[in-house]
């Protein structure tokens, strides 16, 4: 007698039309799913050079610089105001750093406290920086300003993102 088990002409529907049903929801749900997260799967952009001010407009003296940029996360899209403190430092070469500050993420000042009117300020907890943007040992922030990517085209500043420093 044979150990091998025969397939019933039941059994043998009930596998036949279970497989082709979940090959048939599967061909059907996978559009779906795709459009659903297709957002998320996006390559972000954040690489975009923005216009922000006209280069013989920067002095040695560090300015606040403001612009716009459109900003999609996920579904959302909207506009986010960024900042930027440019100058030219003693060779002429642009520095453009971010005003954030790396302790706990306030917004330091260029020369606000009358004590170090050379140094960038945040007034949440004293955090200071040099005019390079390097944090001042001793004080809170323990990296530099992020310095922002910049690149001159037709006598306009463009700035990118903002890219973190090693720590002072
Ligand atoms: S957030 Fe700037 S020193 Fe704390």
């Amino acid at each position: 007698m044979s150990d091998k088990k025969r397939v019933s002409r039941r059994q043998f529907l009930n596998y036949t039309l279970t497989g082709v049903g979940g090959f048939m929801a599967a061909g059907m749900l996978a559009p779906m799913v795709r459009f659903a997260i297709d957002p998320v799967l996006q390559k972000q952009e954040g690489g975009d050079m923005k216009s922000v001010v006209s280069v013989d407009e920067i002095t040695n003296e560090p300015t606040r610089v403001e612009w716009t940029i459109d900003q999609v996360d996920a579904w959302y899209e909207s506009e986010v105001q960024k900042t930027a403190w440019v100058y030219k430092d003693e060779n002429g070469d642009i520095v453009a750093l971010s005003p954030i500050c790396t302790h706990l993420g306030c917004t330091v000042d260029w020369g606000s406290n009358e004590e170090y009117p050379n140094q960038f300020y945040c007034p949440c907890h004293g955090g200071r920086y040099t005019k390079d943007g390097v944090n001042v040992p001793g004080t809170p922030p323990t990296a530099p300003l992020p310095m922002y990517k910049h690149e001159v085209k037709d006598g306009m500043l463009y700035l990118g993102d903002a890219q973190s420093r090693k720590g002072a």
